[in-house]
């Protein structure tokens, strides 16, 4: 019998309804997931608006989740079991893989990538993580050289991550606590100030909101006699010349191959490996509250309400919260259990005692037809 499920999906540019979708097909190194929360980015609308060939297939959109595992694929690494409470990431509105996204009842992801979650993190807080843990880690400890955690950054170098309420800066700040600032973002005099704070010796920077804006801030930061690093998210060059730009996408992290503005990013292993090794060490630095969850902003409506948060969050009404929807009930009998029953059934292996009860009753009712008085020929 096959299972329903619902999604809200892309159906064409800037246009998402909520309908039934196919139910996600396990593919051997992802697992499926019942999802119970769903944490919103600004990805989620900015997808959308981008063009869109009329009849392909919807797109799941969304790229937060929480849940529980539901099938695990054979080829997954990581230690997971039927019922586990996770979160993590997918990479939503994909046109490789239109199922991709995770604001369904049921979604699939690719299982090393998914992280535990810790028992003192409720869904909707696990929710609001995966994204800025993502950009995080290619941000920090790839573009920007850092040691991944528990090493500790040798000497005393200044690091200025750009973007104070945002929720990639959020789980960075917290996270090392390098340079947090109350310099006012928006004052124009902003970056000069940091420069004269940091004594002329920043050379990196992490700017995680990436307008023209944000990044003349960012190179009146840098200082003026050494090469500069400006790390990005949103492919912006900095205005000065002696300055590196890197722009990345969190994308590359589910070490799968897309598209992105009219270009094939190619599989990318070692942003894959990198982020699967950081999604583990961030599951312990939750535990121990290391890292503290951007504030959630709980709504009402589960799927049907997504759509607007998504405009909400485009009409920048949300400012220094995750907007989060809850799409299911965190029950213990639920269709994990059920699952749990069928693993059983087949390790067991049903098949054969049905089988051999088949055989059986077949003899049975055989023997009793042959000694059973016939009416003489
Ligand atoms: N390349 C990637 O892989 C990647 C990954 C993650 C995010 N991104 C992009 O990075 C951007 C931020 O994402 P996010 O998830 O961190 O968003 P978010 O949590 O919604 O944060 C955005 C925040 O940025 C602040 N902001 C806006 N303009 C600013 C400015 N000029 N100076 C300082 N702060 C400003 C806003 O603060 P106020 O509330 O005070 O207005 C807002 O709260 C988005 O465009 C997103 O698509 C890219």
């Amino acid at each position: 019998m096959s299972r329903t499920n619902r999604g809200l999906v892309k159906l064409a540019q800037d246009k998402a309804a909520v309908q039934d979708i196919p139910f996600p097909r396990l593919r051997d190194d992802y697992i499926r997931i019942r999802t119970i929360a769903v944490a919103l980015n600004p990805a989620d609308w900015q997808d959308l608006g981008e063009p869109y060939e009329l009849g392909r297939p919807p797109l799941l959109i969304g790229c937060d989740f929480a849940g529980i595992v539901e099938a695990v694929g054979p080829q997954v690494t990581k230690k997971f079991s039927v019922g586990d409470r996770v979160f993590g990431g997918g990479h939503g509105t994909n046109d490789v893989q239109p199922e991709d996204g995770t604001f369904g009842q049921y979604i699939v992801t690719r299982g090393d990538t998914v992280m535990h979650k810790p028992s003192n993190l409720s869904f909707t807080d696990a929710a609001t993580l995966p994204s800025g843990l993502v950009t995080v880690a290619l941000g920090l400890y790839k573009h920007l050289s850092l040691p991944l955690p528990p090493a500790k950054v040798e000497g005393q170098p200044w690091l200025l991550v750009y973007g104070g309420s945002s929720a990639t800066d959020h789980a960075y700040t917290i996270h090392r606590g390098v340079l947090e600032t109350n310099a006012q973002q928006r004052d124009p005099e902003c970056g000069s100030k940091i420069q004269a704070l940091t004594g002329g010796s920043l050379t990196r920077v992490f700017d995680t909101i990436a307008t023209p804006d944000t990044a003349l801030i960012c190179a009146a930061a840098l200082a003026e006699d050494e090469p500069g690093l400006y790390v990005n998210l949103m492919g912006i060059e900095s205005p000065r010349k002696d300055v590196k730009s890197v722009f990345f996408l969190g994308y590359t992290a589910m070490g799968e191959e897309f598209w992105f503005d009219g270009e094939k990013w190619p599989v990318d292993h070692e942003d894959f490996s990198l982020w699967t090794r950081f999604a583990t060490i961030a599951e312990g630095l939750l535990e121990a509250k290391k890292i503290v969850p951007h504030p959630a902003l709980v709504r009402d409506g589960g799927l049907d309400g997504i759509y607007g948060g998504m405009m909400d969050m485009k009409a920048k009404k949300i400012s220094g919260q995750k907007l989060v929807y809850i799409l299911g009930k965190n029950e213990a009998f639920s269709t994990a259990s059920v699952s749990v029953l069928h693993t059983w059934a087949f390790r067991i292996n049903v098949i054969p005692l049905l089988m051999i009860t088949w055989t059986c009753t077949a003899r049975l009712l055989a023997y009793f037809k042959s000694h059973t008085s016939r009416p003489q020929d």
